[in-house]
């Protein structure tokens, strides 16, 4: 939780000090707005023009890692970035390691890899298995809480979006592996997802296929290893931002590119609803976001976290993620989350809060994937969560009422990419149609006639933008 914490805190101060840095070096970067709604600039490698600086520009006399000292100065320029309206060039800068800048061929060998299912152990099972890039990058099943890999094995969670994960402090819900490339090295090795028994293994099959040996090749000028896989399939990540949505245009200054209800919700967002205390959004938090982790009471639906935590102990080495990575996937360890990474009872049932950006399109909701609409996370909220010893502070009643609910419903609609804009419709449409289904819903709880969660928030005064946090 420190590091993270410790990381993200200076990313933020780093971000202000960006815009004048990254001046000084004399790198330009462009800005491009959508030509159309529906058909956005998809950042896929092809869209990305070479020609922006070397990485040793970005970092002078950092070492550049070996996997990526690329065997010819052309291949070595990295993708000059095409952001969209949410993303600053600081923001990308930062979050972009110095060495690990995208570049065109890599990121196409790593979209190539992300969408070979060849990578798993029986060719079953590809990234964009759980990740498929028309979905979000979700799996975005109908049928099941939970994601499947190879054998149709199900594990305890739900596939978050690829798409800005390259912002993030860390990766997955419970943050245990820190950096995108750590983190494309577990699924391939989990028994339950790809199912490969070692990275030998791995690198003898990618080397097999003749389109792959040639090409790491070409680019090293040496054989490949697992963690060339891992650095390829980091680049084509780093090339899937995504923040070209209607509420972006909104804060850009179109008062209609979004409803009078999504503005409502937006004000009850940062108000009344006490989002913005973790779903934190602003210039340089696009992500709606503080890459912390907190328990808001998913886990406690099925869980006694006191003795769970206590057996965990007993069986958890110290520092192995790919044991962490198998009790968060295959046991009911899971419900721990953060806890099993630092082992800080503060920190049992706790989950990093997800971005909502593209949230619209990426249900089922939470890591378990228990709530199928953004209605019932609403309902989730407005009880003050699932009352747990863990529960994280902030979580209290909030007393909104349905047409309140619905406002910051219609709000969280407006955060999907205009890519996905048709997706974004339908899904709305269908989980209008659940709308009356609701089993998160406790309203007496909500409003305070029953339970004792605490006061309800204020309300902004919307003529006051520094009230909703805008500026
Ligand atoms: C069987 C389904 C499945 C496969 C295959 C799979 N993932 Fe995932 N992915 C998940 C699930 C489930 C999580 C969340 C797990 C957790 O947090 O414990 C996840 C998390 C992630 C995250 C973290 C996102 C975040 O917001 O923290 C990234 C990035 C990611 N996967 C990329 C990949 C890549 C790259 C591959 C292929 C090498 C891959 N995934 C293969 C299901 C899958
Ligand atoms: C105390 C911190 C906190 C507050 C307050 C909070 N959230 Fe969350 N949010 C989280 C965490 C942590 C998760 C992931 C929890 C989990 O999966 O167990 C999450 C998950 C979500 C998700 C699901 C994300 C996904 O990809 O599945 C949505 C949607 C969401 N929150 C919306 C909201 C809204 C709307 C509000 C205000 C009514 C709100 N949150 C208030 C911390 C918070």
């Amino acid at each position: 939780m420190q590091t993270s914490r410790g990381k993200l805190v200076a990313n933020f101060a780093a971000v202000i000090l960006g815009g004048a840095l990254l001046a000084v070096m004399g790198v330009v970067f462009t800005t491009s707005n959508n030509p159309s709604p529906m058909t956005p600039a998809a950042p896929a490698p092809s869209a990305l023009a070479p020609g922006s600086p070397t990485p040793s520009a970005l970092a002078p006399g950092s070492p550049t890692p070996a996997t990526l000292a690329l065997a010819t100065p052309e291949k070595q320029a990295p993708l000059k970035p095409v952001l969209p309206l949410g993303i600053s060039p600081q923001l990308y800068a930062l979050a972009v390691p110095p060495g690990r800048e995208p570049t065109a061929q890599l990121a196409a060998l790593g979209e190539k890899l992300f969408k070979d299912k060849r990578l798993s152990v029986d060719d079953s099972v590809a990234c964009e298995t759980c990740h498929d890039p028309t979905k979000g990058f979700t799996d975005h099943r109908g049928n099941s809480a939970t994601s499947a890999g190879v054998q149709d094995q199900h594990g305890q969670r739900n596939a978050p979006t690829v798409l800005n994960a390259m912002f993030q402090a860390s990766q997955f819900w419970d943050g245990r592996a820190a950096t995108l490339e750590d983190q494309a090295k577990l699924p391939i090795l989990n028994p339950i997802e790809m199912g490969q028994k070692s990275p030998g293994d791995v690198v003898a099959k990618v080397a097999r296929i003749q389109e792959y040996s040639d090409a790491f090749k070409s680019l090293l000028g040496r054989d490949l290893t697992y963690e060339d896989i891992a650095a390829a399939i980091a680049a084509f990540e780093r090339t899937q931002y995504s923040a070209n949505s209607p509420f972006d245009r909104f804060l850009a200054g179109d008062p209609r590119a979004v409803s009078e209800a999504a503005q409502r919700g937006w004000a009850l967002f940062q108000g009344k609803g006490r989002c913005g205390s973790c779903h934190a959004f602003n210039a340089v938090s696009p992500l709606f976001s503080d890459q912390k982790f907190h328990n808001i009471g998913i886990a406690a639906h099925k869980q006694n976290f006191a003795e769970l935590a206590r057996k965990a102990l007993g069986i958890l080495k110290t520092g192995d993620t790919k044991q962490i990575d198998e009790l968060a996937l295959q046991t009911s360890y899971s419900e721990l989350g953060r806890f099993l990474v630092t082992k800080n009872p503060a920190d049992i049932g706790a989950f990093k809060s997800e971005t909502l950006r593209n949230i619209g399109i990426t249900g089922p909701y939470m890591h378990d994937g228990s709530l199928a609409t953004l209605w019932d996370v609403m309902d989730h909220y407005n009880k003050g969560g699932v009352a747990n010893p863990f529960l994280d502070g902030g979580m209290q009643r909030l007393a909104l009422s349905e047409a309140e609910i619905d406002d910051l419903v219609a709000f969280l609609f407006t955060l999907t990419d205009d890519r996905f804009a048709d997706f974004n419709k339908a899904e709305l449409a269908r989980q209008t149609s659940l709308k009356n289904n609701r089993p998160q819903r406790e309203t007496e709880i909500a409003e305070g006639r029953k339970g004792d969660l605490g006061d309800a928030g204020i309300t902004p005064d919307l003529r006051n933008p520094a009230s909703i946090g805008a500026y």
